[in-house]
């Protein structure tokens, strides 16, 4: 039955109704805060091409991450800038290391808190390349034992899920293997699944520190023309063992979103990265965009491409 019986307005018409058959929700248990946490105490230093981002030292860690906690977010993503970079990257699997440290203060003091760790090297290899070189390539293969010891740290520390994000093949292998051995069968592996190499990375990398010295990432990170592939590595990842997967960045790949969601039974994250993050900022800031709007919006949109968990910056603006 079409027009009139039909009238599509009838169901927009008042709020009443419009709210309660809205399709797609914003739930906060859906939400993951990324943050960032240097050495130091009473440090804050704020991230220029982030607005509203800081590196925090762990004790203000504490105290944002509280504040999130208290706004009803239930869940952080950490990544760590060390106090000093090695050709190794031995900052990211020492014990006493900055994310292992702040992990451990977390657990303590806001255990309702789900801590995600990013496990990746180019925040802490002073070429800035996500594992270890050799002859001025990455070494997937060496890479992989770090890999294994970096998991461990993590889990030890006491982090919930492990979110390896350097696209090294066998990653999450080498991970559910170490984390096995290592009396962590019951840990949550989150595998950046389908990373692509993207522009949208400019101001993490300012954030975290970790833009590559030479080159660029795109020998391990996926180029953007391809979505076969990214449904191959997805497919991968999932054999291997990971129990969630993620694409990333979100907003020029909902495509991609969809078709892991519909090709795969395990949970679906999407990260909306630092790019996507500061545009919005920036034209917010100009008056360009009605920022609270613009950000329910683009959060929505990858909730209705299918994924059920969103890694966002935009977390504190919208539950504040
Ligand atoms: C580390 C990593 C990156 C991001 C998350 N983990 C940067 C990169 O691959 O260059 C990007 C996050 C963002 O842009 O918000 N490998």
């Amino acid at each position: 039955m079409a027009f009139p019986a039909t009238r599509m307005r009838r169901l927009r018409m008042n709020p009443l109704v419009r709210s309660r058959l809205e399709e797609t929700d914003l739930a906060p248990r859906r939400l993951i805060a990324p943050l960032f946490v240097r050495p130091g105490r009473r440090e804050r230093r704020p991230i220029p091409s982030m607005p509203g981002q800081d590196q925090l030292s762990v004790d203000l860690l504490i105290q944002e991450a509280r504040s999130l906690s208290r706004l009803g977010l239930r869940s952080i993503l950490l990544f760590g800038i060390p106090e000093r970079k090695d050709a190794a990257g031995s900052g990211a699997y020492s014990p006493r290391g900055i994310v292992p440290q702040a992990v451990r203060a977390l657990k303590n003091e806001i255990p309702e808190l789900l801590v995600v760790t990013d496990l990746c090297f180019c925040e802490y290899t002073s070429h800035g390349h996500c594992g270890i070189l050799k002859g001025g390539e990455l070494d997937n293969d060496a890479t992989l034992e770090i890999i294994a010891k970096t998991a461990l740290a993590q889990a030890r520390a006491g982090a919930d899920i492990i979110a390896p994000s350097g696209m090294i093949d066998g990653m999450i292998r080498a991970i559910r293997q170490a984390l096995d051995k290592g009396g962590f069968r019951d840990r949550v592996i989150m595998s950046y699944a389908a990373k692509y190499a993207s522009a949208f990375y400019g101001p993490f990398r300012d954030a975290a520190e970790s833009a590559p010295a030479f080159g660029d990432r795109r020998s391990y990170q996926m180029n953007p023309a391809n979505a076969e592939e990214a449904l191959r590595e997805v497919d991968l990842d999932i054999q291997e063992g990971a129990d969630i997967v993620m694409v990333k960045p979100a907003l020029a790949y909902l495509d991609i979103i969809r078709r892991v969601k519909e090709r795969t039974h395990v949970p679906v994250a999407a990260y909306n990265v630092s790019g996507e993050y500061s545009m919005v900022k920036a034209a917010a800031q100009n008056g360009w965009l009605d920022e609270a709007r613009t950000v329910r919006e683009i959060l929505t949109a990858l909730r209705r491409a299918g994924a059920d968990l969103i890694i966002t910056y935009h977390a504190r603006d919208l539950l504040a």
